[in-house]
């Protein structure tokens, strides 16, 4: 929580003046309490993108953008992924600390015994079309699970709350699985409790009924670190999305729809699918980066180079920095040769060293490597943005969860300058231009 400061920053409009608390966090971050501007002075804040905005205070996740800095309740993200596993990790992101023997074997059981779906959830699936983006059926599906739980939904009640979050952190690899297994015309596999969540996660995805199926251990670790890396990251924009349809009062299912609903998008979570279709472009364009670099720099030319660039890191994104090395580990064990991974490089090379990029703080993210890894265990490409789906889920409920215990609890509702046509007139139709 932060903490207010004796100091103050005094803002002057016409003859009115305000004293604004300044508030600071625990690593120094200061910020301006503006709660009473509008009251005192009559104005409003003008914010496009929330550049300057602190919605919340929060103690999960800390990240220093300049220092290139990842902290999951105050542990470094590089000791998670080298020592914990992704269900723990979800279990500190949620309720606070590292669960003790007891608390980890509670919570990883009862994840597994939550993970098979309704049997009339199959039945959402026979209603879309197998081209349909799984992102779009598993923020679909997990809207609709508020359908098959009407008695759990009380954002105030701790026992709801408590089973929505083992439900939906069980179900999710279920729910993605499904989706495949539509998109391709295969039957649906049941999960199976023996297997730790991500070999699940990988037999639902590729087991047939007619065929025996053995889960790699190094592809299950390497998507168990995948999901760590992307387990929480503050107010990114899904997040935010997850917060401000609670804020309503709206059910955890609701919330946690929504949140899928933003990760969509190319210039957050559907970048990882991004980066794969312009390396694949690149790569049947004969190799040429400079090329596409030039295309990047281009103020006439929409493209950007996906997997470049982050709102808050202004220095390499610590888990872009893991993944890379991550990456060719994994490559070297499964003897994959990836082409995909030498243009990255590459790609990166040319891009750190190119006065633009450097300039303007562009670094590799979290999706430049990401969906490499990806690639390399057969994981199709329009899944990749669910994998980020089921690694940010404990994040968005741990932020929701904290949303609802803060004192400062209130429906999010930003104002607006209204910049529309001043008061007019309705038009009869026949007299409309
Ligand atoms: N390629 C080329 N130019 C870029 C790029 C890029 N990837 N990213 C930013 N720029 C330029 C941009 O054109 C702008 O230039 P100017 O100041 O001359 O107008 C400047 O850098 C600042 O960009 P911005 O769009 O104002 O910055 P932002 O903080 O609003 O956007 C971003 C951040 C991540 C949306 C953006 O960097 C981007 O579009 N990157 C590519 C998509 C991507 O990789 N997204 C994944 C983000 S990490 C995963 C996650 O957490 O979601």
């Amino acid at each position: 929580m932060g903490y207010f400061m004796k100091e103050t920053a005094k803002l002057t409009y016409k003859e009115k003046s305000i004293e604004l608390p300044v508030t600071e966090g625990t690593f120094g971050e200061k910020g301006l309490d503006i709660s009473k501007l509008r009251a005192t002075t009559g104005l409003i804040t003008f914010d496009p993108g929330s550049v300057n905005t602190g919605s919340c205070n929060s103690s999960i996740t800390y990240l220093n953008g300049e220092e290139g800095i990842l902290l999951y309740r105050g542990i470094p993200i590089e000791q998670l992924a080298e020592k914990s596993t992704f269900l723990e990790t979800a279990y500190l992101l949620i309720y606070g600390k590292l669960p003790n023997q007891d608390e980890n074997k509670y919570f990883s059981e009862s994840i597994i015994n939550h993970s098979m779906l309704h049997e009339s959830v199959k039945d959402f699936y026979s209603g879309v079309p197998a081209t349909a983006h799984p992102m779009a059926v598993c923020s679909a599906v997990i809207g609709a699970l508020a359908t098959f739980y009407p008695d759990a939904l009380d954002p105030r009640n701790e026992r709801h709350v408590e089973i929505s979050i083992h439900r939906l952190i069980a179900k999710l690899p279920t729910i993605a699985a499904y989706s495949y297994k539509k998109s391709i015309g295969q039957p649906f596999m049941y999960p199976d409790d023996s297997l730790d969540y991500c070999s699940n996660y990988l037999r639902m995805m590729f087991s047939v009924p007619c065929a025996e199926y053995y889960a790699d251990p190094v592809i299950a670790k390497a998507l168990d670190v995948l999901f760590i890396l992307h387990a929480d990251h503050e107010q990114n924009c899904s997040t935010s999305t997850v917060r401000l349809v609670g804020s309503s009062m709206a059910n955890l299912f609701a919330s946690i729809s929504a949140g899928i609903s933003a990760l969509w998008g190319p210039l957050h979570g559907g970048a990882n699918q991004a980066v794969i279709e312009m390396l694949q472009n690149i790569h049947e364009d004969g190799g040429n980066i400079n090329k596409y670099i030039d295309k990047a720099k281009d103020k006439n030319d929409p493209f950007r180079l996906m997997g470049f660039g982050h709102r808050v890191y202004k220095n390499f994104d610590p888990r872009s920095r893991i993944l890379k090395k991550y990456c060719q580990g994994v490559l070297d064990t499964m003897g994959v040769y990836e082409p995909y991974l030498e243009i990255a490089m590459k790609l990166e090379d040319i891009a750190l060293k190119d006065d633009y990029f450097i300039e303007k703080k562009l670094y590799p993210n979290v999706d430049f490597y990401s969906g490499i890894i990806y690639r390399a265990m057969k994981i199709p490409l329009n899944m990749f943005t669910v994998l980020f789906a089921i690694g940010r889920l404990p994040g968005w409920i741990a932020q929701w969860v904290e949303m609802h215990r803060d004192k400062h609890f209130k429906i999010g509702r930003p104002r607006q300058i209204f910049t529309g046509a001043k008061k007019t007139h309705y038009e009869p139709i026949e007299e409309r231009q």
